[in-house]
């Protein structure tokens, strides 16, 4: 690419940052489109935050992203945030709009991108999720407002309870939390029509672990585990084994990116060589199918 003086910068603020995907992926979107932009990682540590996002604004980036273990902290630096992103608490994405910094979570929003690029649709569905943490929520906030019924389970239950407890309110009834147990998944699964697998077990090293007893997978569910190293989980191949449609992590940080450059950019993304960008990179990684 050829930088001038009207180059644009955006960037992914976190620590560690040295092996996130987005710059490759964005970088790759940019030159596509042919987009005087370029995309970088900035290691910034909690002490360093306030002054990396009003370093930010002075020199005039386009967006950024916030990764761990900033993605609360920063709201107070913003000028806005969306409302999705102040109820989830977490903002991901950042647009810089002529000096105005505005928040948005894409996460829950990648999450449910993915799920209906995928060929799964989430209306008049029952969905399970696994997990209460930060992309649990993020999920369960948009998955709330799509599905028929959400039942979200979780080791430590309470964190599930409270979360639907804050779903009921805005969503009504339909929400549900518990425990992720056996007993639990086993009478959930029955019915359910889509499962999202948004907790670590199964990630890199534990490969062989998975939260869901392969007994329990139907030809009928729609599985999304969001982790994304390995990118094929165990729960992911043992739904597969059983004739389950199954939708990767990669597909989750490809949408969620995908929606972060359209708010920067007011361009459609150009998902495929995201996609490949990413792969690409994760391969050099040593994560392979
Ligand atoms: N594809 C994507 O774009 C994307 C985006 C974000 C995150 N992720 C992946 O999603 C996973 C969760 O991330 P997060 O940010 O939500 O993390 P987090 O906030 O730390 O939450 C971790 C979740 O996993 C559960 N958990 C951890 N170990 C467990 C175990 N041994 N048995 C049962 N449950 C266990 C935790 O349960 P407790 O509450 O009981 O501890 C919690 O619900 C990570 O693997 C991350 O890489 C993927």
């Amino acid at each position: 690419m050829k930088i001038s003086g009207k180059t644009r910068v955006c960037a992914i603020i976190g620590d560690p940052v040295e092996h996130s995907l987005s710059p490759v992926m964005h970088n790759a979107a940019f030159k596509k489109l042919g987009l005087n932009l370029v995309y970088v990682a900035f290691t910034v540590t909690t002490k360093e935050l306030k002054d990396a996002v009003l370093g930010a604004r002075s020199l005039g980036l386009l967006g950024l992203n916030v990764t761990m273990p900033h993605k609360n902290a920063v709201m107070r630096y913003l000028d806005e945030t969306d409302s999705t992103a102040k109820a989830i608490g977490a903002v991901n994405t950042i647009l810089n709009d002529q000096g105005k910094l505005i928040g948005y979570n894409t996460d829950g929003n990648g999450a449910m991108r993915a799920l209906k690029e995928n060929g799964i649709s989430t209306d008049g569905k029952k969905m399970l999720i696994l997990g209460a943490g930060g992309a649990a929520k993020a999920i369960a906030f948009q998955a709330a407002r799509e599905v028929e019924e959400l039942v979200i389970v979780n080791r430590t239950s309470g964190k599930a309870e409270k979360l639907a407890e804050v779903l009921r309110k805005k969503f009504g009834n339909k929400v549900k939390g518990g425990a992720l147990s056996v007993e639990v998944l086993k009478e959930e699964l029955k019915t359910a029509d889509i499962l999202v697998n948004a907790t670590s077990v199964g990630m890199h090293p534990d490969v062989n672990m998975s939260p869901v007893p392969s007994d329990l997978l139907r030809s009928d569910l729609s599985v999304m585990d969001i982790i994304y190293n390995p990118l094929e989980t165990k729960l992911v191949a043992d739904a597969k084994s059983v004739g389950a449609k199954v939708v990767s992590g990669l597909e989750m940080l490809l949408y969620q990116g995908a929606i972060a450059f359209e708010i920067w950019t007011n361009c459609p993304a150009p998902v495929e060589v995201m996609k490949r960008a990413a792969l690409n990179k994760l391969a050099e990684q040593g994560v392979h199918h």
